[in-house]
């Protein structure tokens, strides 16, 4: 029988998308979204922006911990699933996977990636082993919150609608807040915006995912 390492299916376009749960075209538009929910995840204020080559995630949480091995590893793609957040949710798959599917999408397509948190900048490189090389330079305008800024290779279209996912997701995480905080405080079922949304897309994500193992 033949197999093959998982993490290897994050580092081709023939494969990444079967990992992220969506088509090429979609893909880029799904690596942005990944980064926002995990600056939403992180409880923050999130901001996206695109500039035409360079798409920005910008959020004003805790940052990222650890040296720049830590950031490196966190953001490889044979980094095992490890993830900060305790509960395992089958219907959005594995946790611990959007920072893979971010550095797969920049080592399939030849892009660029660097993060600027806690006073440092790291520019990261993904590579084919599956390891990931840092470069550490400080960034002293960035001490709170972090920064990740990421350019697609050529060969991952980047729609006109590139950051719609993003815009929605950062919205409805604003509308959830007001909406708790003004009517659902002590109601023990009260669900977010957000987790509405991600819960519509983890179920597209699941059934991609179900779908392609069949
Ligand atoms: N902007 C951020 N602020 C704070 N912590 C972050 C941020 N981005 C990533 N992290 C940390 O990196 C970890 C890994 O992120 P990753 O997206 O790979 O997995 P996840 O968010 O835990 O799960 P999944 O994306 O599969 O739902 C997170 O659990 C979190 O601890
Ligand atoms: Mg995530």
């Amino acid at each position: 029988m033949f197999t093959r390492e998982d993490w290897t299916l994050f580092r081709s376009l023939g494969t990444l998308g079967q990992k992220a749960g969506v088509p090429l075209r979609r893909l880029a538009a799904l690596v942005v979204k990944e980064l926002v929910d995990n600056a939403l995840d992180a409880g923050a204020a999130a901001q996206v922006e695109n500039d035409g080559d360079w798409i920005y995630v910008v959020d004003d949480g805790p940052g990222l911990p650890g040296d720049a091995a830590a950031i490196a590893s966190l953001f490889s793609i044979k980094r095992p699933l490890t993830s900060s957040k305790m509960v395992r949710v089958p219907s959005r798959g594995a946790l611990g996977n959007g920072l893979r599917v971010v550095a797969g999408a920049v080592l399939a397509s030849g892009g660029s990636l660097f993060v600027e948190t806690r006073g440092q900048r790291f520019d990261l490189t993904p590579r084919d082993d599956g390891s990931t090389d840092v470069e550490v330079t400080p960034a002293p305008g960035h001490a709170t919150g972090t920064r990740i800024s990421i350019r697609f290779g050529d060969t991952i279209p980047v729609p006109h609608d590139v950051l719609s996912w993003s815009e929605i997701a950062i919205a409805m995480a604003s509308m959830g807040k007001a909406y708790k905080a003004r009517w659902l405080t002590s109601s023990p079922s009260s669900a977010t915006s957000r987790k509405l949304l991600r819960l519509g897309w983890s179920a597209r994500r699941y059934r991609a995912r179900s779908l392609g193992a069949r």
